[in-house]
């Protein structure tokens, strides 16, 4: 297989983000911040790092923030710069580079993330691109899609970013089949959908990352609805995957599943803690905090000392 430089990065924020309601009811979930970025800013930046200039973002109802933050806001610059906030407008006006290029593509109805990527295909065109979802934030020294530009280089299919899961979750993820189930890159076998724990083939779970032939269009065209009656990209890569090798890369690197509550709460810690500036007085606050109320697991063993000095006297 021919191997093109990847330059397009295809980002689907059309989902309603359900969970996360009423938060998401008229803003969208991609533009939670994580201390004091959005998440699709963070999306960005890791496709930017990985080499993509072309940035598709494949909308619906409600995104309308998303296209604001990525535009050009001469009067916030100008006011910035008008006040001697030099460093705010150098931010404000480095959220894109100048070199990279956003298009607003409408997703009609969220009809899931197969159909939401085909959307995405008169601009993509006979190219490779990436598929990245920005609620899963993933934290790593090498950005994931860098590493996955990189196994894409080494090996010429697709790749899919893959982690291991409890079992109890497999019917939350697609999960795929590998040989060499513990090889760091591993051709799949197999892929399916949202497998209930007894079935699912393994634990192996694919995640908000992907580099695509464009031969997957192909099938997106053909597929119908999947598991949850949505049109599913993991029913479009086990169609490709019959006639292009497909691969598995376990990343490195930590994933926050921000698409959750817990997650999202957990990024906000983490990355809160490892702040450049906030970072020591965070965690100054958080022992304080842990200080004054420790954990329930030590309430038991006061109770016990309390009953038996009573019992003494
Ligand atoms: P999710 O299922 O995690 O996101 O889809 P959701 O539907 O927005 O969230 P919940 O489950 O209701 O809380 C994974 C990604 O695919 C996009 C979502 O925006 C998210 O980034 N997506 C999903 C689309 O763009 N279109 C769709 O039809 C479905």
């Amino acid at each position: 297989m021919t191997k093109q430089v990847i330059r397009t990065a295809v980002f689907p924020v059309a989902g309603r983000g359900t969970r996360f309601l009423p938060a998401t009811k008229a803003s969208p979930k991609e533009m939670l911040p994580v201390v004091d970025k959005p998440l699709i800013q963070y999306a960005v930046e890791e496709a930017v790092a990985a080499g993509a200039r072309r940035l598709i973002f494949v909308t619906g109802a409600s995104k309308r923030a998303i296209e604001d933050h990525f535009d050009k806001d001469a009067e916030l610059e100008h006011l910035l710069d008008s006040q001697g906030k030099a460093e705010l407008a150098e931010l404000v006006r480095g959220v894109l580079p100048k070199d990279a290029t956003c298009v607003y593509i409408r997703q009609p109805e969220p009809l899931g993330l197969g159909h939401a990527v085909l959307c995405a295909q008169p601009v993509v065109g006979d190219e490779p691109f990436f598929v990245h979802l920005a609620d899963d934030l993933i934290d790593a020294d090498l950005p994931c899609l860098k590493q996955m530009a990189n196994v894409y280089k080494q090996k010429g299919g697709s790749v899919l970013g893959v982690e291991e899961v409890p079992r109890t979750d497999t019917d939350k993820y697609g999960i795929v089949e590998t040989k060499g189930v513990s090889a760091k890159i591993a051709r799949i076998h197999g892929i399916v959908e949202k497998p209930k724990p007894a079935v699912a083939p393994s634990n192996l779970a694919v995640v908000g990352r992907y580099v695509l032939t464009p031969r997957i269009f192909k099938h997106l065209e053909k597929i119908g609805q999947g598991a949850g009656g949505e049109i599913q990209l993991t029913d479009g890569i086990a169609r490709l995957m019959r006639e292009q090798s497909i691969y598995a890369y376990r990343f490195e690197g930590k994933r926050y599943d921000c698409g959750s509550k817990l997650g999202y709460l957990q990024a906000t810690v983490e990355y809160g803690l490892n702040h450049n500036s906030l970072g020591a007085s965070f965690r100054e606050y958080l022992q304080a905090l842990m200080a004054a109320n420790p954990p329930a697991v030590a309430a038991p063993r006061v109770a016990a000392r309390k009953s038996a000095t009573r019992k003494k006297a």
